[in-house]
């Protein structure tokens, strides 16, 4: 086996960042050199403002970077000088041409492979480090033969971190994958984890396992919150509560209490595209009765926004047109600046779409940020943002205070789970709002029965309204 000394990380991104920012830090002796072709995004890497908002990254990178871990857009000489390549580039879902909305776009896997042909020289280890169909490493090795002067392995190690805690995933994860074909070159990578990893937690497969597993870790993940969130619409209709639902089958040590938490729907940058990938590469095997099986996680996971919305309009005494509507949070998640496919983005654009005024509140996402989501989801096929669409993003201001938020507002929506919302003085939230006042909590974490008291109608996932006790 030989032992690396020098790895290259293109893509620095919310997996390339961190990840190779704890590789640094637990193993001091290995150069690690993270590249991205986005000046603005290495820029803020050696800055002290970190691109992405991760709690306890912070900490890492000061710790590392400047001693082994270094940041800039010198792709070619970082590979170059690398015995260890990963690829940690963004593989978003298609948005053109065959298999637009469904299969993964691999233009930047491809561009990378080309472009470590290009620059090699002696023997690499190339480590697919982004989440990729099964099978991607098959065209990955046909570009990598085409190198002059160069030899390699291939490996497929999926990354399993979750935003908002990526720095505790990375220190303590449940598994490290690595699938392969060169025993050595399995290996190198077994011994840079196992500078902190028990070796037991280091699985290795073949690629093409490894590859799936990913995907279908994914989809399992997010089929129990569409799950949950599915049967939280029977609880609305019957009176059952389904954080007592949740803690009854959760229990059940087969079933386990995690990932049953009912929201408003699962977003971020990977639940769907992985599970529209997967659907994809289903289709593409004549799998359809697979296929239709899985897509059936993200229509239920559509229809959650779409009923969340629908329900403030109906609550609302059937319009909201001209209303203040106050959204708490924007983020997909808590403790993440991340809104890929944040459900927040869907139910402000229905309520904009019904000519709501919208006032957000967000504790780490940028005013720039949610224009930008607003306006790519209003964008015709085309592409084009018209001027009745413009006129509605319009109606949306971001403040960066809750109670200006709240202030005037006929109704309150939790979009993310922010810790701070709990703590809010909701008797001062109250006074301010017009009334009758509502909440419509997407995420179950305020005190309903508190906020009942103080005046407010209540609306949550999965549970009985409650009217104001007043
Ligand atoms: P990201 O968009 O945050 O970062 C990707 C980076 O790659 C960008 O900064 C982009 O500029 C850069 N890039 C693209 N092409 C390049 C090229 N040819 N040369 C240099 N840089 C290039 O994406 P991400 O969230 O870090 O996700 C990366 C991969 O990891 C995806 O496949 C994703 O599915 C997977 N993943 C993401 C998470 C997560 O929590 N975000 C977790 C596990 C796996
Ligand atoms: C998820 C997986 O958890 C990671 O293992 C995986 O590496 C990553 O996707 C990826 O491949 O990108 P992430 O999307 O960062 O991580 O965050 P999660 O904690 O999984 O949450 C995803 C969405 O589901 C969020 O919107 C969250 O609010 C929602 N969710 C999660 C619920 O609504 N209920 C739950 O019980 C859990």
């Amino acid at each position: 086996m030989s032992s690396i000394e020098s790895i290259c990380c293109i893509g620095a991104g919310y997996v390339g960042g961190p990840t190779m920012a704890m590789i640094a830090k637990q193993c001091p002796h290995i150069k690690v050199h993270v590249v991205d072709l986005n000046q603005a995004r290495i820029d803020a890497w050696n800055s002290d403002e970190l691109p992405i908002y991760e709690p306890g990254l912070d900490e890492v990178v000061r710790e590392a970077r400047g001693r082994n871990l270094t940041f800039s857009t010198e792709v070619d000489a970082a590979i170059h000088a690398a015995d260890m390549v990963f690829i940690s580039v963004n593989t978003p879902t298609k948005t053109f041409g065959i298999g637009a909305g469904r299969a993964a776009n691999l233009e930047h896997i491809e561009k990378c492979a080309r472009q470590i042909a290009k620059v090699s020289s002696g023997h690499k280890i190339v480590v697919e480090k982004s989440t990729l169909p099964v099978r991607t490493a098959q065209a990955v090795k046909r570009i990598l033969a085409n190198a002059s002067t160069a030899s390699f392995d291939v490996l497929s190690n999926p990354e399993f971190l979750a935003e908002g805690t990526a720095i505790q995933d990375l220190l303590k994860p449940d598994r490290v994958l690595i699938g392969g074909e060169s025993k050595e070159a399995i290996a190198s990578l077994v011994d840079i984890y196992a500078s902190w990893v028990p070796k037991e937690r280091i699985l290795t497969t073949n690629l093409w396992s490894s590859e799936l597993s990913k995907l279908t870790a994914n989809a399992f993940l997010a089929q129990r919150v569409s799950s949950i969130n599915a049967i939280s619409a029977l609880c609305e209709a019957t009176g059952a509560d389904i954080d007592e639902v949740a803690r009854a089958i959760g229990t059940d040590s087969r079933i386990g209490p995690k990932f049953l938490k009912a929201s408003v729907g699962f977003g971020g940058s990977c639940f769907q595209k992985d599970i529209l990938n997967l659907v994809y590469l289903c289709e593409h095997f004549g799998l359809n009765e697979v296929a239709d099986y899985w897509n059936q996680v993200v229509s239920i996971n559509d229809y959650q926004k779409s009923r969340f919305s629908k329900q403030i309009v109906r609550t609302l005494f059937n319009t909201v047109s001209d209303k203040k509507i106050c959204m708490l949070g924007w983020a997909f998640k808590k403790d993440t600046n991340d809104t890929r496919e944040s459900a927040a983005i869907y139910v402000c654009r229905d309520l904009l779409m019904e000519r709501a005024r919208v006032e957000v509140y967000d504790p780490q996402v940028s005013e720039q940020q949610i224009r930008a989501d607003l306006e790519y989801i209003m964008r015709d096929e085309n592409g084009e943002l018209s001027s009745y669409k413009q006129s509605l993003i319009d109606n949306v201001s971001v403040v960066e205070d809750p109670y200006q938020a709240a202030d005037e507002a006929h109704a309150i929506a939790v979009m993310t789970e922010w810790d701070e919302f709990q703590n809010l003085d909701y008797s001062r939230v109250h006074k301010n709002m017009s009334q009758p006042a509502f909440v419509f909590d997407g995420r179950n974490i305020l005190n309903h029965k508190q906020l009942a008291e103080i005046g407010f109608e209540v609306h949550s996932i999965g549970r009985t309204s409650l009217s104001p006790n007043t």
